[in-house]
């Protein structure tokens, strides 16, 4: 079944049907992009890292769609260093956009996404307000996973015509031993070397690719957990709450999952600013029990 159809079979409010479409029609040019857009801009973002000339790209073919079609009023980019008002928009929706993820992996080929957050007004809002979320994954295929709450995850692939079509429904994450640790081991802290230690005693494998999006769409269908956690010198973490965090949180929960920041809930986490870091855990329900446990105590 065809993406839309299946929105319109969900009962999926018609604004929010539109809004997802319009992501899944950018995936085709953003695509485009890995041939003809290769290489490092001459340009750093709001936190200082340099731009790859298709962040830039997919940053600006998904601000110029959401721009003429008017379907939000809010738009957060990680490539932006304000939010952009929309002005007669035709409803309050908010948008958080991490335009493309894993950018450092562009150059070698490997997996890469979009990842997106949707709000039923303005984003600085905590995310277990969010209406739903999504990612697109550039990988050997090119996959759309969305969940809007309550209405479980549902994961597509794009054809050759640039449609999606269903690939599997009702997607929740199982028990599995995979740990993705971001960070360097000589900078951990005591309660999170205590926790990757007992993981690593419990026999779970290592998987980090470098690529958010990627890594973490592994451990929604194998199961187990992907952190990149406070250390010594970035005590708030590397990943951004808004363009990562919340929104990848989003799709984990609605699947069974959860996601902490090793202390409370994630997306119970009211944002100071659009740039707001974050520690991050996110995956099966245990795992993420645990650190909490162990920072506790
Ligand atoms: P982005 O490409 O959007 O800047 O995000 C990169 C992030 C994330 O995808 C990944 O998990 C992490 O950075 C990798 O960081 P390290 O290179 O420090 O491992
Ligand atoms: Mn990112
Ligand atoms: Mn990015």
């Amino acid at each position: 079944m065809e993406l839309e159809d299946f929105l319109k079979t969900k009962g999926t409010d018609e604004n929010l049907t539109q809004l997802i479409m319009l992501f899944s029609k950018q995936a085709t040019a953003i695509k485009a992009g890995f041939l003809s857009a290769r290489g490092a801009a001459d340009t750093k973002n709001v936190y200082g890292e340099t731009q790859m000339a298709l962040d830039k790209r997919a940053d600006e073919i998904l601000i110029a769609a959401l721009k003429e079609s008017k379907l939000v009023s809010w738009i957060a980019t990680e490539e932006q260093p304000d939010i952009i008002e929309v002005k007669g928009a035709v409803n309050p929706f908010g948008i958080t956009i991490d335009p493309l993820d894993g950018s450092s992996l562009i150059d070698v080929n490997l997996a890469v996404g979009t990842i997106v957050g949707i709000y039923p007004g303005h984003v600085l809002e905590p995310g277990n307000t969010m209406l739903g979320a999504l990612y697109i994954l550039y990988g050997p295929l090119t996959t759309l996973t969305y969940t809007t709450t309550g209405s479980g995850v549902h994961e597509f692939v794009m054809g050759e015509d640039g449609n999606f079509t269903l690939m599997q429904e009702n997607l929740t994450i199982p028990e599995g031993k995979l740990y993705a640790p971001g960070a360097l081991r000589k900078d951990y802290l005591p309660y999170h070397k205590k926790f990757i230690e007992q993981l690593e005693s419990e026999g779970y494998k290592l998987r980090f690719s470098g690529s958010f999006v990627a890594d973490v769409h592994q451990i929604l269908h194998k199961g187990g957990m992907f952190t990149y956690p406070a250390f010594v010198g970035k005590e708030n973490g590397k990943l951004r709450l808004l363009f990562e965090g919340t929104p990848m949180g989003k799709v984990v929960t609605e699947a069974g999952g959860a996601v902490s920041n090793g202390t409370i809930n994630l997306l119970d986490v009211k944002p100071a600013a659009v740039s707001d870091r974050t520690p991050i855990y996110i995956g099966g329900r245990k795992e993420i029990a645990l650190i909490e446990s162990i920072k506790r105590s």
